[in-house]
């Protein structure tokens, strides 16, 4: 017997940078997700196995023996065996499991692949030895995953991987959860440029400290422009949604998050009649994203992709974590 869960990706609607220092985030579940299947193993290892994330190997007594010879993706295995281990450590297990992991969310990149992956291992983990936990449980749990590859992240993105939907996050005032009830396609525009969040976060103080006088009338401005488009895209006014999006895009810009890779993508999206696009996420290269009226998605998705960029069409999607157990074969 075996068990798999899948949790969706992300986008960041609004919010990026200024979160950290003031306002509210606004967060999107998508529908391309990450799926883990986990089956019991006879011995004490945690054995990972991704061809989408480029490793397999296995964890025993904290030390990782890679299976394949390739790459030691250090902190994202040890992401999934901390998640792994968690979970059987809250429901009283002691055993080894597999964990089969595919994904169609590209990592690094700012679309919360590492959320969704140890929502998934956490869940099917979860499943396997009928722990029946709650989404508040694998939320939880999936957080120390998270810890291993962040550091100390904000918790928005093992929520939104958990729950899905849409997800206004603010420091100190914390989650809360909405529903859109129709659905609203965006475009996302990747550089494939890998970036590390914690830099970008750490240029941004640097700007702040040198500039405060300056810079925090942006951070406000950006707040206050993260609950106008929440509110607008609630009503699900796209127009004033696009136009928000593309001030955003400037003030992020300013911060110095922008690349002229990102800025590339993002003219070749408004040339093309979107109604707004900017950076997701924070910046240094990973993705933008686009919003456009039904008919022009094609000529935007097409514009992005003259100009380097990969498109993809995802929408907002109210499906969190789920679970299944699957019945193998031969038992
Ligand atoms: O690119 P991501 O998904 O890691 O988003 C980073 C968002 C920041 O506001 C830049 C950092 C943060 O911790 O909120």
């Amino acid at each position: 017997m075996s068990a798999e869960a899948t949790a969706p990706g992300k986008i960041i609607l609004f919010g990026e940078h200024s979160v950290v220092y003031k306002g509210p985030a606004i967060l999107l579940a998508v529908d391309r997700r990450a799926t883990v299947i986990a089956s019991k193993r006879d011995d004490k290892r945690i054995y990972i196995d991704s061809e989408d994330l480029g490793f397999s190997g296995y964890f025993e007594d904290g030390k990782y023996t890679s299976v394949t010879g390739k790459i030691w993706r250090g902190r994202n295995m040890a992401a999934l065996d901390v998640a792994a281990r968690k979970v059987m450590a809250y429901l009283g297990i002691e055993s080894g499991v597999n964990l089969k992991v595919r994904s169609m969310i590209p990592i690094a990149v700012g679309l919360g692949s590492s959320a969704a992956v140890c929502v998934a291992t956490t869940a099917a983990v979860g499943e396997l030895f009928d722990g029946n936990l709650t989404n508040e449980k694998i939320s939880e749990l999936s957080y120390e995953g998270e810890k291993v590859i962040h550091g100390n992240p904000s918790g928005a993105d093992n929520n939104i991987a958990t729950y899905g939907g849409i997800m206004r996050y603010e420091r100190g005032v914390g989650l809360k959860r909405l529903k859109l009830d129709v659905s609203l396609p965006f475009i996302i525009g990747n550089t494939r440029k890998k970036r590390s969040t914690r830099n970008m976060v750490e240029g941004v103080k640097a700007l702040r400290d040198r500039n405060p006088e300056v810079v925090d009338p942006i951070i406000y401005t950006m707040a206050s422009l993260s609950q106008a488009g929440l509110d607008a895209l609630l009503r699900r006014e796209t127009k004033k949604l696009g136009d928000l999006m593309n001030l955003n895009q400037g003030l992020l810009s300013a911060l110095g998050v922008s690349t002229i890779e990102l800025d590339e993508l993002v003219y070749a999206a408004r040339r093309e009649g979107a109604l707004g696009a900017k950076l997701t996420g924070a910046g240094g290269g990973g993705c933008m994203i686009a919003l456009a009226e039904s008919e022009n998605l094609n000529k935007v998705e097409k514009s992005i992709r003259a100009a380097r960029g990969h498109s993809m069409r995802v929408n907002i999607t109210d499906e969190g974590v789920k679970t299944r157990k699957i019945k193998d074969e031969y038992s």
